[in-house]
């Protein structure tokens, strides 16, 4: 099968593939790329068109490989670079295109050129690739400026010279392994071309580009006039000199450039968070990205009110030409949808088997009404099984960076990365051989396994796998508006076309399905009396005649 050359992005369902937890073809506990190739028709059968594969290379690991040491290789845990074409082979064979994550913010302070950086004399000509600064106050003790970690603490750490003295300062807006790199830098716009061409040529499909709006800092570093929490988040900082300045569209354009500059363009998938629609849509103008995640969904609590707001904000951004939104549930960064949205499991308290079903329900039927928005959308590994969160990791074990930097106080993301189970009654449920995964899997998965699901009938992967398949077959959800219905406060209802109606109940009783309507797939059973229970979804297609010319398809639908 042959990948086509349409603009897939503007309405694909991607799946995201988070490799140490994937699958793991050597049986050392942690997923690489050999096991990705043995499981690509699994995520074919799935309906997806392309994968998002994370960071790959060879890096320290302080933050799952975010923290890149070479952008030009394969980190030996994962596999090498064969490993890799072999990977963008076999999916192109099986219609499947591949993205790489790309991580343009910040290096590892293991790659050569920070460790080259940092052993030259201060005012050298390779710390110009980072921001390296000197301290104030009269031994320069006090970083340069106020700015605050991502991840919690102070956004600059101080050098050590090799007599043990103390130098300058380097800025990182994530950990401090991962130093800023500074793009007013002709060297550091070069070397991305250059790392960009290489994956293309090697024959990656397009781009997830982390962070993007890292990049767009005030590059006289000012004091930021907010004072930051424990960890900073964009609604928190509408105006901050350290994020979405303009020069980041001068680079984002020099990247379009290079996508542009091959054949069939390679698509650029942006993490962009910013805090208005208008700010999200200048990254999504004819010359930038043609896509980007809108990350409102998997933040919004199980309201009709929430989920209306988050999909006015993202659709009503000043969307142009071909570029779309890529709606997200979840990913390696967010709590699992299963425990975000079991109401009472929000704290420390592990999930009862109430939680669990309740959050189940939800998940699913946020899953529906997700796939039946315009755009793209992109489902993270384990979310098409109803995975949830792993709360109770051993303390010891979690390897996120945010658990440290916050001194504990956050639990951080190892929860939501915890390796898939694919198959077996326990630990570790086909995701190796048989050594144990580098996170220990709940046994309660053995009922959310791939091969037990695959048999049973109405689970979440099948729901996932018919809803994909529906999705592909029914020309109003590729393209087109979306408008919302006259409907109930707590009732999510909106039309897709003339004839598809997705229906969310967020009430507390079930609601009936309209008149002239039948469900094509529903996110649960619906009630004996035909009506759709709480915290569930359907889909439903118009049976009743087309409306005489005049009347207002869809917003009439009374419900
Ligand atoms: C966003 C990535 O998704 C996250 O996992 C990472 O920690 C930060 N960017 C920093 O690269």
């Amino acid at each position: 099968m042959s990948v086509e050359s349409d603009s897939w992005w503007e309405s694909a369902v991607l799946y995201q593939v988070y490799l140490r937890s994937f699958a793991d073809g050597n049986n050392d506990g942690s997923g690489d790329i050999a096991g990705l190739r043995d499981r690509l028709p699994y995520i074919r059968s799935l309906g997806v068109k392309a994968i998002w594969v994370s960071p790959w290379y060879p890096s320290p690991m302080c933050d799952g490989g975010y923290d890149v040491a070479d952008y030009q290789n394969v980190d030996p845990l994962f596999g090498n670079l064969q490993d890799a074409a072999a990977l963008f082979h076999d999916a192109h064979a099986l219609g499947l295109r591949v993205l790489v994550d790309i991580v343009p913010n910040h290096t590892s302070s293991q790659h050569p050129w920070f460790l080259k950086a940092i052993n030259e004399p201060e005012g050298g000509p390779a710390r110009e690739m980072y921001y390296f600064r000197d301290g104030k106050g009269p031994d320069g003790t006090e970083p340069p400026n106020n700015w605050s970690s991502a991840f919690g603490g102070p956004a600059w750490t101080r050098t050590v010279h090799a007599d043990g003295s103390a130098g300058q300062w380097y800025l990182h807006l994530f950990a401090p392994e991962q130093p800023d790199l500074n793009w007013n830098c002709p060297q550091v716009r070069a070397e991305f071309e250059a790392i960009l061409r290489f994956w293309s040529d090697l024959g990656a499909d397009g781009f997830r580009l982390d962070a993007v709006p890292a990049i767009g800092k005030d590059s006289g570093l000012p004091d930021a006039s907010i004072q930051f929490n424990d960890v900073f988040s964009p609604s928190d900082w509408p105006e901050t000199p350290l994020w979405d300045g303009e020069i980041v569209h001068e680079v984002v354009r020099l990247w379009r450039a290079v996508a542009r500059s091959y054949q069939p363009e390679r698509v650029l998938l942006g993490e962009v968070i910013v805090n208005s629609p208008s700010s999200l849509a200048r990254y999504l103008r004819g010359d930038e990205l043609h896509s980007a995640f809108a990350f409102e969904l998997a933040r919004a609590p199980w309201s009709a009110k929430a989920f209306r707001t988050c999909v006015d904000d993202v659709l009503g951004g000043p969307w142009t030409g071909s570029a779309r939104p890529t709606w997200v549930l979840s990913s390696h960064d967010e709590v699992r949808p299963v425990t975000r949205l079991a109401s009472s499991a929000q704290g420390s308290e592990p999930l009862t088997e109430q939680d669990l079903a309740l959050g189940t329900a939800r998940a699913r039927a946020a899953v529906l009404l997700m796939l039946a928005l315009p755009g793209s959308a992109c489902m993270y590994q384990g979310e098409e099984l109803g995975l949830w969160q792993v709360d109770d990791l051993p303390p010891d074990i979690l390897e996120d960076p945010i658990v440290a930097q916050t001194g504990d106080a956050l639990k951080g993301r190892d929860g939501c990365r915890v390796p898939l189970p694919w198959a077996g009654e326990k630990e570790p449920f086909g995701f190796s051989k048989s050594t144990p995964p580098w996170l220990p899997q709940p046994s309660a998965w053995a009922d959310l396994t791939v091969e037990h699901q695959e048999r049973s009938q109405g689970s979440t992967l099948q729901l996932v796998r018919e809803a994909i398949a529906l999705r592909s077959q029914l020309p109003e959800l590729a393209c087109g508006q979306m408008r919302w219905l006259t409907s109930k406060p707590d009732v999510v209802g909106f039309d897709r076309g003339t004839d598809f109606v997705c229906l969310v109940n967020f009430d507390a009783s079930p609601v009936a399905i309209p008149d002239g309507y039948t469900a094509l797939l529903s996110s649960g059973p619906l009630t004996r009396r035909g009506q759709l229970p709480v915290n569930t979804t359907a889909w439903l297609k118009r049976q009743a005649p087309v409306p005489e010319p005049g009347r207002q398809p869809g917003v009439a639908v009374p419900l």
